[in-house]
């Protein structure tokens, strides 16, 4: 394609022409010829203001960054306009001694940066009982990884000063949904962080500005938004948040609870449904995520034709605990039909179920926690589809 005026041997358009300059745009946005890499919600999903979400174009990126307008956004009641100075962040409960925090207080203690993906739990949860969506925008799209900026939250409560019988601490979100969970002390006082900036700059409202907790590793649920107080107890406080919602109802009647930690998981985001092969056969580079909450991913393996045939994948860029890992596959596509499937191994030494072997434990009630194998069929024409093999 192209337009044979702007190719060789003729001088293209753009060469002709001063362009904009410096002042044109303070805050740079992105090519108009990307106009297409955008967040998108699903119609027939929630998508009221009391209930919103929409999913990372994890199609259209590459390395482990997600860049800041791209991160996706689930809200419990719409994004709470902040104003930062009359932000406050109270710390009470059994501590010696209550405290409140503005901003520049937070500011005042020494910070970290640490980059980590987020998960919400029902992240691929339309795909329990079968494959649904098509693109792993919709199906994976509820993750993403930035470096975040802020305050270890152990020096918070070190302030506060913590009672011997501070067991659990419940993070409260400023939003109209009043957001909380029950967070164990032992997580609390080990890596979680009041974070402000995201990618070096102020984290983005959707994402909780002026300040969110980041609980790494754990489901995106407990990483409460626009955070406002922080309670320090005794017992878990059994919010909405972690009885009704956020528990895994299996076959038999019973519920798992406090499921925090998103285990191993990964997916193949080109070659898929919306980055179908658009080249003749020949050179072909597949790419994937992959991401633990349990630490750094060790492997990846890729299968072209459903699983007969393994290949390791090269993964790129830098492995960092708790954070997303790109992996690649270069191969040469003969042009015929395959199925491709990827599967993370974690510095633990798991290894990444199939949905089948996750449905045989977990039953299909369920929303949280799929992390099962996805496969996409590759058509000879270059499409791809969301299916499930058995
Ligand atoms: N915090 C508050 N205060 N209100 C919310 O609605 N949503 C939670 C969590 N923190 C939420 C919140 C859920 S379910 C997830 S998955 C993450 O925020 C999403 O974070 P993000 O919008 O930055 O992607
Ligand atoms: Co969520």
């Amino acid at each position: 394609g192209g337009d044979p005026a702007n190719l060789p041997p003729n001088v293209a358009d753009w060469s002709r022409y001063l362009g904009p300059g410096v002042d044109a745009a303070p805050y740079g946005m992105p090519s108009e010829h990307e106009a297409q890499v955008v967040r998108r919600s699903v119609e027939w999903l929630t998508a009221s203001r009391e209930s919103s979400i929409n999913f990372t174009p994890l199609h259209e990126l590459d390395g482990i960054i997600t860049p800041n307008g791209l991160c996706f956004e689930r809200h419990h009641g719409g994004v709470a306009e902040m104003n930062p100075t009359d932000y406050r962040l109270m710390i009470n409960g059994l501590v010696d001694k209550p405290l409140i925090f503005t901003l520049e207080d937070l500011k005042r203690f020494p910070r970290v940066n640490r980059l980590y993906f987020l998960e919400c739990a029902a992240n691929s949860g339309m795909e329990w009982r079968g494959a649904q969506l098509n693109g792993c925008q919709f199906t994976h799209g509820m993750v993403h990884c930035v470096m975040y900026t802020g305050v270890p939250l152990k020096y918070l409560l070190e302030e506060a000063g913590l009672k011997t019988n501070a067991k659990w601490i419940m993070p409260e979100g400023g939003d109209a949904a009043g957001m909380n969970r029950s967070v164990p002390i032992e997580k609390a006082l080990d890596d979680c962080i009041v974070a402000f900036k995201m990618n070096g700059e102020a984290l983005r409202p959707e994402q909780g500005y002026p300040a969110r907790l980041v609980v790494p590793g754990w489901e995106g649920n407990m990483w409460v938004k626009w955070l406002r107080r922080i309670e320090v107890g005794d017992m878990p406080w059994h919010a909405r948040e972690e009885t009704s919602k956020y528990t895994d109802l299996l076959e038999g009647g019973k519920a798992r609870r406090f499921t925090w930690v998103m285990d191993a998981k990964s997916v193949i985001t080109s070659p898929s449904p919306q980055a179908p092969i658009l080249h003749a056969k020949g050179a072909t580079v597949l790419t994937g995520l992959a991401w633990s909450g349990n630490g750094r991913i060790t492997r990846v393996d890729v299968t072209l034709d459903g699983g007969k045939n393994w290949h390791e994948a090269r993964i790129d860029g830098p492995s960092l605990p708790k954070a997303l890992h790109r992996f690649y596959f270069e191969f040469d596509w003969d042009g015929s039909e395959l199925l491709l499937q990827s599967r993370a191994h974690d510095e633990t030494g798991y290894v990444q179920p199939t949905k089948d072997a996750l449905r045989a434990v977990r039953g299909t009630n369920s929303i949280y926690h799929n992390n099962g194998i996805q496969t996409w069929y590759v058509k000879a024409d270059g499409g791809v589809e969301n299916v499930e093999i058995s």
